[in-house]
């Protein structure tokens, strides 16, 4: 039997993203980013971000077929996000691929954004499947998810607070680096020390949870001393010990959970474990440890089209029924039990 092909639609936040995957080969993967357009605010603007999709979606698909060599009637489904993410956001590609699916009468699924960044590695490595440990980290959700089968996922542990991009977001901020934070301290921290300064790393006595908002006050409070006592580390010493802070508990709290279920292989996803440094320090550890490591290449674990339409793939192949034609979104859709 041929390999489902499935056109997959991710507009949770600030990118616009569309691809065509056929199996669990990518035929064809874009992405129109908003970065410039919330840059001058700092951060995600949602209303901004909505009017962005709805520019963009429309060219952005017929781009993806084009790419792939495939017309919109040769596709098996349309799979889209339905969430967690930005209300307005969501609306827009999950009311686009749904109107698409029912006029080309074609299945329509409607799919967890987090479960899709838990996919990704699938995309790039064939034998990367359950039983396994994966750590999901992103500009709002951060959490360890341990899973003994595809569709049943059982989160560990999770952010009491901020998500670790967004710490990282708001730390760059902070320290006068540009948005989105998490690349800006990931280039800056290149010529830094990431042992300069010892940042606190919070929540020792939780074995797979983490919280970060506590991060930015020790941030502040020490370099408001430290200018006072003419001892100001430099930019780059800054950057690197703030990511090694979030790094090390991300790291440690992942490999504590591969530890208890005794898995053999650790999956990444989400635009955190794009982050040079955490992808360097879960790949020794993994190393040390004789445990398989699957985080797939950068472009993969932020936001992307090919995830969603992997997730259809696999929706596809168990035979699960499409998502029904009145469904909406759902902005605080949480993955796992
Ligand atoms: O998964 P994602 O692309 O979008 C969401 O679902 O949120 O993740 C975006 C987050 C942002 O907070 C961004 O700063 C962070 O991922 N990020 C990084 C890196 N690239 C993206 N954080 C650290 N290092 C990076 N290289
Ligand atoms: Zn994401």
């Amino acid at each position: 039997m041929s390999e489902p092909i499935v056109l997959g639609i991710e507009t949770s936040c600030d990118e616009t993203a569309v691809a065509v995957v056929e199996g669990m080969t990518i035929r064809s993967s874009v992405l129109a980013s908003q970065t410039d357009l919330h840059a001058r605010f700092g951060g995600v603007v949602p209303e901004v971000a909505a009017r962005a999709h709805v520019e963009a979606i429309r060219p952005l698909v017929h781009q993806a077929l084009s790419a792939a060599g495939v017309y919109s009637d040769q596709i098996d489904a349309v799979a889209a996000t339905r969430g967690p993410g930005l209300a307005g956001a969501l609306m827009v590609g999950f009311g686009f691929g749904k109107a698409l699916a029912w006029s080309l009468g074609k299945a329509f699924y409607g799919i967890d954004h987090m479960e899709g960044h838990l996919f990704a590695p699938r995309l790039e490595f064939s034998d990367y499947g359950p039983p396994a440990v994966v750590l999901l980290a992103s500009g709002g959700h951060s959490q360890i998810v341990h899973f003994a089968e595809w569709g049943t996922y059982e989160t560990m542990g999770r952010t009491i607070d901020d998500a670790a991009g967004e710490a990282f977001d708001k730390l760059a901020r902070f320290i006068g680096l540009g948005y989105p934070g998490g690349p800006a301290i990931d280039r800056e921290s290149e010529g830094g020390d990431p042992h300069a300064v010892a940042f606190p790393r919070a929540l020792r006595d939780r074995p797979y949870d983490f919280s970060f908002s506590g991060l930015k006050t020790a941030v502040v409070t020490y370099l408001e001393q430290a200018k006072e006592r003419g001892t100001l580390p430099s930019r780059a010493d800054v950057a690197a010990s703030i990511q090694e802070a979030i790094v090390d508990v991300l790291v440690d709290k992942t490999f504590n959970a591969v530890e208890t279920t005794g898995v053999r292989a650790v999956g990444g996803g989400g635009g955190v474990l794009a982050n040079r440094r955490l992808r360097e320090r879960i790949a020794s550890e993994a190393r040390r440890r004789g445990v398989e490591v699957f985080v797939p290449s950068g472009a993969l674990c932020t936001d992307n089209g090919a995830m969603v339409a992997a997730v259809g793939v696999q929706r596809i192949r168990d035979g699960v029924e499409p998502t029904a034609w009145p469904a909406d979104i759902d902005p605080g859709l949480a993955l796992g039990t």
